[in-house]
């Protein structure tokens, strides 16, 4: 499973951390900035977040996590690029069925808003819940494609 990681500005620690815990638990993690809090001015969300959605979209990458401030920012981006099912998460509970109702490809996180811990585990409950399956969660996930054409 190969997932891509990127934030801006406003969660460059969180992403950190998230990247750190999720490599040390042996995931195969490709992270793509930022890389240093420097530039400020410079650093937009919406290039950052869609950037990481079409590689998932593409196949490149079979999950992406993605941060800013709110983590509202990156998801509403992410869920502009068609086949992407970004899911902006709070709890662990989120996390868990976001994946088995809605398959959701890409975990949008708010640095400012979520703590170190909480984080860390939300994504791994992300990355490791599997889709259910069930007909009808398959049924309304291809309502959403719909809106797509
Ligand atoms: C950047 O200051 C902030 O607006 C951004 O990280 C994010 O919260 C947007 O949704």
């Amino acid at each position: 499973m190969k997932i891509i990681i990127a934030s801006d500005h406003g969660a460059y620690e969180l992403k950190e951390a998230i990247r750190k815990y999720l490599t040390d638990k042996g995931f195969d993690l490709y992270d793509d900035g930022i890389y240093a809090d420097t530039d400020r001015t410079n650093c937009h969300y919406p290039e950052i977040a869609a950037k990481a959605a079409k590689r998932v979209a593409s196949g490149e990458f079979d999950y992406g996590i993605i941060l800013c401030g709110t983590g509202i920012g990156v998801s509403i981006t992410a869920n502009k690029i068609n086949g992407i099912r970004a899911a902006h998460v709070g709890c662990e509970y989120d996390a868990r069925y976001t994946r088995l109702h809605n398959d959701a490809n890409i975990l949008c996180i708010g640095g400012r808003t979520m703590g170190e811990g909480a984080a860390c585990e939300i994504a791994e409950i992300f990355l490791t819940t599997e889709f259910s399956h069930g007909e009808r969660h398959q049924k309304r996930i291809d309502m959403i494609a719909a809106l797509e054409k």
